[in-house]
């Protein structure tokens, strides 16, 4: 996430690690090469049901160049995950088996169940998957692409994890369609955004064929809607392709106006359709 550099270049690592020494710690990880993968677990403790699973973009601009941040768009699910695992349940019931239920299990044993949302990030090398980071939250923005194919209830799942009743509750169902989220971000993200600028266009942007928004940092400052923060709108667009969802995305997108706005124009580019 923001604040992380990924390099090949140690003079580069070095200037980094010193900029942030002043501040306080740094941790140095294993350099994991592959593409990423965020899934969601929902966990009452002692069984997991999974969500299906999404990519994230992290880099700032096109073609994963520029700086780290929290996320600038998200597709699910990944077709590609077929030819490497032999489908999506196959890779769910890996990582179910291999990183969830230890977890889960282990945090039970020492006597602080983990009951809420478990959210695994993962990097798909050559030599396996690997858990770049837990969160205990729901991803953003890969929740705006994992939730709208959720067919069945949030509602069921959420409250059986909360006592303790996910092993009476099926494997979560999801939609055949796709979905993909473009960011809309302040100019400077994630250095220094610059904010209070006015966002317009968003009533014509939510009124194309299946797009809705979700607000990041918005606020109405008395005379409309103002960008507060880095990452403003997230525009989500289902479709039956990917190709459909991109074309539907990035109309919407051009739809909203933000003085010095930034998006990355690749989401989900090239992915295999199924
Ligand atoms: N998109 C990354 C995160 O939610 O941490």
């Amino acid at each position: 996430g923001k604040g992380v550099l990924v390099t090949d270049d140690r003079a580069a690592a070095l200037a980094h690690a010193e900029s942030y020494l002043s501040q306080g710690a740094v941790l140095v990880e294993e350099h994991l090469s592959g593409p990423e993968v965020s899934l969601f677990f929902i966990s009452d403790g002692d069984t997991v049901r999974a969500l299906s699973p999404a990519q994230d973009y992290k880099r700032a601009l096109d073609g994963d160049k520029g700086p780290n941040t929290g996320g600038m768009g998200a597709y699910s699910p990944l077709p590609w995950l077929t030819e490497r695992f032999g489908g999506e349940a196959e890779f769910v019931e890996l990582i179910t088996r291999e990183v969830a239920l230890p977890v889960v299990k282990h945090l039970d044993a020492e006597g602080t169940p983990f009951i809420g949302l478990l959210y695994a990030g993962l990097i798909v090398t050559d030599g396996g998957v690997r858990v770049i980071e837990f969160n205990a939250r729901f991803g953003d923005p890969e929740t705006q692409v994992v939730l709208p194919r959720l067919v069945s209830p949030l509602s069921e799942l959420l409250m059986a994890a909360a006592s303790g009743t996910l092993e009476d509750v099926a494997q979560p169902a999801f939609a055949e369609a796709v979905a993909i989220t473009v960011v809309v971000a302040s100019e400077g993200y994630p250095a220094a955004p610059v904010t209070g600028r006015p966002v317009g266009g968003l009533d014509a942007a939510a009124s194309v064929t299946g797009v809705h928004l979700a607000h990041a940092a918005t606020a109405n400052d008395g005379g409309g809607l103002v960008a507060t923060g880095g990452r403003v709108v997230d525009v989500v667009a289902l479709g039956t392709t990917f190709a459909e969802a991109r074309k539907r995305a990035y109309e919407a997108v051009d739809l909203i106006a933000l003085e010095g706005s930034q998006h990355r124009t690749d989401i989900a580019a090239g992915v295999i359709e199924r």
